[in-house]
């Protein structure tokens, strides 16, 4: 029988990734279940999207906890109890405690809006305009104990043009993350990913037919 991976997904804000998710998974691209999603904000947009497809949403405010490991044990107790396999960082904008980081050893995936290990942190598609790089895009990667530093899974490209803003940057990489999220999560499911330090392998992998890119385009041909 065919593996349903069951998950939890942590969100802060608007949950269009999370949407994608919702969407792989409905249309028979994503062998998952979302067992639950929850949020550290009430105001989160990704409440509604748990609401209209019937999906457990809960609340769990950082602001009610002095500690951070009380916060993150509440997440662990929530997440263990619904018999989650794998946390999605969907948005999610906390950093995780070595506490929380032990009971989902390499179960935990984050997804990053720059080509890391190039601007990690906060703002970064701002800082890549800023910065003037000609390319930047996202990262699917295992969460590990540093900010948005652990083994790399997938990562899109996007070009970045010059008359790029923060948003119109940010709408480009958007559009390649509700890609390679899902993508990531059923390779997963497929227990196709081996880490061996650093490095992510994906087994079977089909032979690359990417080509290099230059932006801007070159011309001397
Ligand atoms: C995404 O760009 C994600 O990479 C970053 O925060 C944004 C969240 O978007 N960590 P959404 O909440 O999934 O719409």
């Amino acid at each position: 029988m065919k593996k349903i991976l069951p998950l939890g997904i942590l969100v802060s804000g608007s949950g269009s990734n999370l949407q994608s998710i919702i969407d792989h998974i409905e249309s028979g691209k994503l062998d998952a279940v979302i067992r639950v999603v929850i949020s550290n904000s009430p105001e989160a947009y990704a409440r509604e999207r748990c609401r209209r497809h019937n999906i457990p949403f809960v609340v769990i405010n950082h602001g009610d906890f002095p500690l951070r490991d009380a916060f993150d044990q509440q997440m662990i107790d929530v997440l263990q109890s619904r018999g989650v396999e794998l946390v999605i960082m969907a948005g999610f904008m906390r950093i995780l405690t070595a506490r929380f980081l032990s009971s989902f050893p390499l179960r935990i995936m984050n997804i990053h809006p720059a080509l890391l290990p190039a601007f990690p942190g906060l703002h970064v598609q701002r800082k890549a305009v800023e910065y003037g790089v000609r390319f930047s895009g996202c990262t699917v990667h295992f969460a590990d104990d540093g900010v948005d530093s652990g083994p790399i899974i997938i990562q899109a490209v996007v070009p970045v043009y010059e008359d790029d803003d923060e948003d119109s940057l940010a709408q480009r990489i958007l559009k390649e993350e509700h890609k390679i999220y899902p993508q990531a999560i059923q390779w997963y499911v497929e227990g196709r990913l081996e880490v061996k330090g650093r490095k992510v392998y994906l087994r079977e992998a089909e032979v690359s037919m990417n080509t290099p890119q230059h932006n801007p385009s070159l011309t001397i041909r």
